[in-house]
């Protein structure tokens, strides 16, 4: 293997062979476990359950109703294939005007209404992945630097930094303040990089947030954008996960802040927004991303750059006609909010009852389970081993905060929205016997006295001592492979 990345390093080129990709880390790790165990209830009951995958899967039936409702709305119907022809052939790389006014309406439903998206501002990408990256080709040249909150969705590396040979410098959140970003924390990280001599062009924002689940609040937003404006630099705000908010507060988009003219002076060229309908709607694999910039020039550049990530028109049309269903996209995003609310409460409350806490989150489709007290100790190595355990034992595919650059060791993020119910409730169990509960007849032993028979017994895991004791000290005994092609 060595000997042919040897040999690979000199045949191919710089961005083919290097490290950047991250596609190393354990969060990548985690889909490949999975992918050689996957659980199935009867063919595979006891192989590993995705929870490492921020998919959301629980209102396809709603999609797969209005499809049955309006054939005529895919080229590839009977009814609908009169214009089988003028789609195929359509070419234009700034899209069907019927997509681009539609997403346009979608977003301003997805922001409550309360604001409104020009569609000639709308251009494609594949996904959010794409269109992430397009915007930093925009913005910035190789070897200049975006800043993000940490903890932040582990392929930004790839996305951002991968091709454009741009840096990501982490602005530090703390659980002592459950993870929000301080004023303090951006001006450090912002003024360590002039330090080092490093040109920051921007911020990256992703509201809510993946991995925390929470939303931004209004003030936040407008420091952000205040201290960005000071400094003339870029704010991207990643916004894909704008409907997946459940709860209160509700989410306030940048776009917002914006339209109301909440800020004395600000300058809007400045200002950019990243969407995708792979979590609102649950159609990653449609890879519908979207630029939408305030600053004309970037629009520009970005159509430009998206004839390499358009959207198929066939996409295109298909979801024009669905989004333009105004009485559809309303009750899907009420329908959708409410089950995802559903989910969250029975997997949270779930593993309350085994003293496990997660990080109070109104939005996303994945908690950040705090699992400190089951570290050996509070360092990145305990964390590990403790992933280890969970993904070989407890057969759950769970992120570690370490993925996500998080600099507390001991946060897990999983993810809660991309399964059924039946196969939620078989995570949990394994959760509890992971934990050495039985939750039947257990109702009345409270998390703290729990936590006091952990420490008293010496007995964080009390399942499987060995096994844990096995991974701790062969950390090379690890059965997941590394570095195969990632999804
Ligand atoms: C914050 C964030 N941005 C971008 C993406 C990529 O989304 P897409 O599937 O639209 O490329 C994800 C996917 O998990 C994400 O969480």
């Amino acid at each position: 293997m060595g000997c042919e990345s040897e040999k690979n390093n000199s045949i191919l080129s710089k961005l083919a062979t290097n490290e950047e990709h991250g596609e190393n880390s354990p969060y990548f790790d985690g889909w490949k476990a999975y992918d050689s165990d996957p659980f199935h209830p009867l063919k595979n009951p006891n192989g590993v359950i995705q929870m490492g995958l921020a998919e959301n899967q629980l209102c396809f039936d709603l999609i797969e109703d209005w499809i049955k409702r309006n054939p005529k709305a895919s080229i590839c119907t009977t009814e609908g294939n009169k214009s089988f022809k003028a789609i195929a052939n359509f070419q234009d790389y700034h899209g069907l005007p019927e997509f681009r006014r539609a997403i346009a309406k979608f977003m301003e439903k997805t922001r409550g209404g309360r604001v409104s998206f020009d569609p000639d501002r709308v251009v494609m990408a594949g996904g959010a992945t794409g269109a992430n990256e397009t915007i930093i080709f925009c913005l910035a040249d190789p070897g200049d630097a975006f800043l993000v909150p940490s903890p932040y969705y582990p392929a930004f590396n790839r996305d951002l930094r991968w091709r454009t040979g741009v840096q990501l410098i982490p602005i530090h959140c703390e659980s002592s303040n459950n993870f929000k970003i301080t004023a303090q924390a951006v001006k450090e990280a912002y003024e360590n990089a002039q330090k080092s001599n490093i040109k920051v062009k921007g911020l990256i924002l992703t509201n809510p947030s993946n991995p925390l689940g929470t939303t931004l609040d209004r003030d936040t937003l407008k420091s952000l954008l205040n201290f960005t404006n000071q400094h003339n630099i870029h704010l991207v705000c990643d916004e894909i996960y704008a409907a997946t908010v459940f709860d209160t507060p509700q989410f306030v988009s940048i776009a917002e802040i914006l339209d109301h003219n909440e800020m004395n002076c600000c300058n809007k060229d400045l200002v950019h927004i990243v969407y995708s309908l792979s979590k609102d709607m649950g159609l990653p694999g449609f890879r519908i991303g979207i630029v939408y910039s305030f600053n004309d020039a970037v629009v520009n550049c970005a159509r430009k750059m998206s004839s390499f990530g358009l959207v198929s028109t066939q996409t295109q049309h298909f979801l024009a006609a669905m989004l333009s269903d105004e009485k559809f996209v309303a009750n899907f995003l009420a329908e959708s909010a409410r089950r995802l609310d559903k989910r969250h409460k029975h997997f949270t409350h779930g593993l309350e009852e085994v003293g496990i806490k997660c990080l109070k989150s109104n939005a996303g489709l994945f908690c950040w389970m705090d699992l400190r007290p089951l570290l050996r100790e509070s360092t990145f190595d305990s964390e590990m081993s403790l992933w280890r355990v969970i993904i070989n034992d407890v057969k759950l595919n769970v992120s570690p905060g370490s993925s996500f650059d998080c600099q507390e060791p001991g946060f897990f993020r999983v993810c809660f929205a991309n399964m059924d119910d039946e196969t939620v409730d078989i995570a949990l169990m394994r959760i509890w016997r992971f934990v050495g509960v039985k939750r039947s007849g257990d109702h009345e032993t409270t998390m703290m006295e729990k936590k006091h028979q952990w420490k008293k017994n010496n007995l964080r895991l009390s399942f499987s001592k060995r096994m844990y004791d096995e991974s701790v000290l062969s950390p090379l005994s690890s059965p997941i492979p590394h570095s195969p092609l990632v999804r």
